[in-house]
């Protein structure tokens, strides 16, 4: 056995069912806003490609993927982050996955350096899960930055020691961050590649929340746009994931991409042929069709743009609460322990709500998640709008 599983923490959603076993709900009609899980309807066109070839299922894909797929990502990456026409290659820079969610895991597997004693992966504190398990099955240790209130729930690279930088050889950054919702400037990547050129470390930029934003002249930052902006002209350390979870309402498909600095991609390949997770090939076709159309994308975001106004206005007069950058989540700021407040308002309203310090670990002294909670606005509106009434009568009843 690999002792390394016995570092494995348990999954937030475990603790979370744990936690609700203690109560009974008083009312009916159980709301959760506690999973990230895209609840709008699948484009249709992309179903009707689906169910147009399945008969390419009695083939084997190839692990790098359709050229048309990646011909297409390459273009989507382009206007998406103005870059020049050139830039990227679809044979040397990109590489589709099957959901990020593996590739995040399986990118530190390929890259760690194991030989190196005290490899450090950095990521931030509250992470997605899987950042920590991927650097903890990697060999090295997690390293865990503070995103906090007084900075907006955003990174300080000049927090970080020399120490560390030298240790680090993946940092993951998560922009449109979850559960934060802040997305990191051009400025601040641009700062930490050129931290990585002095230090020698991977840059793992998690963008799948890029497309949920809330005003269509501002869409998110990204890292490729960065470094082509401070003349990273080579992409070197720097790798993006994006995914149709989110953008497309298509987590079941399991379809995202990674791009960036050849020489990586190039080694990814290598290690993701004999990973063995190529995409099927009917879900590269259908992939195809989701990354050329925007249409959908932008009717996706209309509505959580609804639901945000809606909710915020609910909430506001009993909590502060704003709307985040982008991505689907509230990140709210409790008045008690993040715990009580989960478990109160499940016994009281039937609402479940995902406690902060469950996303997050001490670190510098601090638990960055405590005192907060995460509302995944991805149920219908009328859903979001009940449930942010219930949590408005419950925060009443705790003044
Ligand atoms: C920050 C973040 N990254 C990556 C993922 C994985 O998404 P997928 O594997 O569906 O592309 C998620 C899913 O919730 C997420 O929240």
């Amino acid at each position: 056995m690999n002792p390394d599983l016995q570092k494995l923490q348990l999954y937030p959603f475990e603790k979370l069912n744990a936690l609700k076993a203690q109560c009974q709900p008083a009312v009916e009609g159980h709301i959760a806003l506690s999973i990230g899980e895209p609840k709008h309807e699948a484009p249709g066109f992309v179903l009707a490609s689906i169910s147009n070839n399945l008969n390419e299922i009695n083939r084997y894909p190839l692990t790098r993927g359709s050229l048309k797929l990646r011909s297409t990502i390459t273009n989507w990456l382009t206007r998406r982050f103005k870059l020049s026409g050139n830039r990227l290659d679809p044979e040397q820079h990109i590489l589709p996955v099957t959901g990020t969610r593996e590739a995040l895991f399986s990118f530190a597997q390929c890259f760690v350096d194991r030989s190196v004693d005290g490899a450090l992966i950095l990521m931030p504190n509250p992470f997605y899960q899987i950042y920590e398990g991927a650097a903890l099955l990697s060999g090295a240790t997690p390293y865990f930055y503070n995103t906090v209130k007084e900075n907006n729930y955003l990174p300080d690279f000049d927090a970080i020691d020399e120490a560390t930088w030298q240790r680090c050889q993946i940092i993951y950054i998560c922009t449109p961050g979850n559960p934060t919702g802040s997305v990191i400037s051009k400025q601040q990547l641009i700062k930490l590649i050129k931290l990585s050129q002095k230090y020698d470390f991977i840059i793992a930029s998690d963008e799948c929340y890029s497309e949920i934003y809330f005003d269509e002249s501002k869409p998110p930052t990204g890292l490729l746009e960065a470094a082509e902006e401070c003349g990273n002209t080579d992409l070197k350390n720097c790798i993006v994931f994006h995914s149709l979870s989110k953008r497309s309402n298509l987590p079941g498909m399991r379809s995202g991409f990674v791009a960036g600095d050849a020489g990586l991609i190039k080694s990814y390949l290598l290690y993701r042929t004999y990973h063995g997770c190529a995409m099927p090939p009917v879900h590269q076709m259908a992939s195809i069709e989701a990354w050329s159309d925007e249409d959908h994308v932008k009717q996706n975001r209309e509505r959580y743009v609804k639901k945000f106004d809606a909710v915020i206005d609910i909430l506001k007069p009993v909590i502060d609460v704003n709307l985040p950058d982008a991505g689907f989540y509230l990140w709210l700021n409790t008045p008690i322990d993040d715990e009580t407040f989960a478990k109160d308002l499940f016994a009281q309203q039937n609402v479940t709500v995902l406690p902060g310090s469950y996303l997050s670990r001490e670190s510098e002294g601090i638990n960055p998640g405590q005192n907060h909670v995460r509302l995944a606005l991805v149920a219908s509106f009328d859903e979001c709008v009940t449930a942010a009434s219930r949590i408005k009568n419950y925060i009443q009843t705790l003044n």
